[in-house]
């Protein structure tokens, strides 16, 4: 008779945001399969568990019902869907994503606004380019990849926020949910206003395609999932350059490397596996399973910890350190199976391609100005990157 998983009392989720890497470096080595009271889940650690979870929806389903994120969305997203209904919904949105329309039609776009942020840092001073450069230029970017250009970006950075919180809202409480509910509406009436326009330009935004589509989805599921987009468009892309700039500027002969040798590709791929910008994922288990000789019962909740897959000494030597010039292997950062990041190859574009040449070209001894510190459990980057442009 196989053991169900030891239970671990001591980890509080106060620590898992403050820094969650030691605690997974210990049970990546003492207890990789972990029941974990404070988050109520079974924690996978190990990268080739969390691969194998994500690569088996019949078993570990993304059709969670105790999720909070279905109250915040008002609706159940694409995310949390398996098999056709899910495939039907991502298809919808996919023709947005193509690698013509991404060269083509955002590209030209994204330039721009990058651009213009760079242009727009105070040559000589210290900033913060949190709220100078990487929020912004995130959410920008966004409003026309989704065809919301009626959005402002401080809109767009709100309601991300609310849909994050209230996605997060494992203790149900009601504060969250009134905000996401005003946000909802908010954002509803937003996407609504541009329908006739989409209807006559039959552009290749995300919310443009789903509505000129032969046989469209429902109107509902066009709603949320153009807010799962934006829940999950914004804070990734913004932490993920934050990220790496912070490693570059940490580490300067990575830095001078990248400048010399233009390895912005490398170090975006880094710097996500460093810190990865979505660390855990849950995935609801359907029926019983062992994994390294532990039962996880058929109505467990998994949380597969990505994060910690991406610093598994199995695959990475001195895994804590930000190293553009390590052996390149593929990363979970993104996730795999069919829940893959719709978004990674615009991600890439955005940052690897334009905004870290971009913005190193035109301040090529940017300096930090303070240390930086991380935060987050289950999204994670820099609190701020205080720099001084030179
Ligand atoms: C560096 C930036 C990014 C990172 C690290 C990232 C990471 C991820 C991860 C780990 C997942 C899988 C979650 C799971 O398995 O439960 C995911 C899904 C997704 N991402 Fe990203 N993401 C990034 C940028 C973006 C951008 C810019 C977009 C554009 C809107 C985007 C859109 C999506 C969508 C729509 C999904 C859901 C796909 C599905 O359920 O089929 N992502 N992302």
């Amino acid at each position: 008779m196989t053991n169900l998983a030891p239970i671990d009392d001591a980890i509080t989720i106060p620590d898992l945001i403050s820094d969650p890497y030691p605690i997974y470096k210990r049970l990546r080595a003492e207890a990789p399969v972990i029941r974990v009271k404070s988050v109520g889940r079974t924690m996978l650690t190990k990268a080739t568990d969390t691969r194998m979870a994500k690569d088996n929806p019949a078993i570990f389903s993304s059709d969670d019902p105790n999720t909070p994120m279905e109250r915040a969305f008002q609706a159940h997203t694409l995310m949390r869907k398996d098999a056709e209904a899910h495939a039907r919904e991502r298809g919808a949105m996919a023709p947005s994503y193509t690698a013509k329309n991404i060269k083509g039609s955002w590209e030209p776009i994204y330039r721009k606004i990058a651009e213009k942020y760079v242009a727009g840092l105070p040559r000589g001073e210290t900033v913060d380019l949190f709220t100078t450069l990487a929020g912004p230029f995130a959410a920008e970017c966004l409003t026309h990849l989704l065809g919301i250009t009626n959005a402002s970006v401080a809109d767009m950075e709100r309601w991300s926020q609310v849909l994050i919180d209230g996605a997060g809202n494992f203790g149900w409480a009601d504060a969250p949910f009134v905000a996401s509910d005003l946000a909802n509406a908010e954002m509803n009436a937003c996407f609504d206003a541009m329908i006739d326009l989409h209807k006559a330009e039959q552009g290749p935004s995300a919310l443009a395609v789903m509505v000129n589509a032969e046989d469209p989805i429902e109107m509902s599921q066009i709603r949320s999932n153009i807010k799962i987009a934006i829940g999950g468009g914004i804070n990734e892309p913004r932490d993920a350059l934050l990220t790496i700039v912070a490693g570059l500027l940490i580490n300067p002969d990575q830095f001078d490397a990248c400048k010399m040798e233009g390895l912005w590709g490398d170090a975006f791929d880094e710097g996500v596996r460093w810190v990865a910008p979505i660390q855990v994922s849950s995935r609801l288990v359907k029926e019983d399973v062992e994994i390294r000789g532990c039962l996880v019962p058929k109505g467990d909740t998994v949380m597969t910890i990505q994060a910690s897959a991406c610093h598994d000494e199995d695959l990475y030597e001195n895994p804590d350190a930000f190293d553009i010039f390590r052996k390149k292997q593929p990363h979970q950062a993104f996730g795999n199976g069919p829940h893959f990041c719709q978004g990674m190859h615009i991600a890439k574009r955005m940052l690897a391609q334009l905004m870290l040449p971009m913005l190193f070209d035109r301040f090529p001894n940017m300096e930090l100005a303070g240390p930086v510190e991380f935060t987050g459990f289950g999204f994670r980057g820099p609190a701020a990157v205080k720099v001084k442009l030179a």
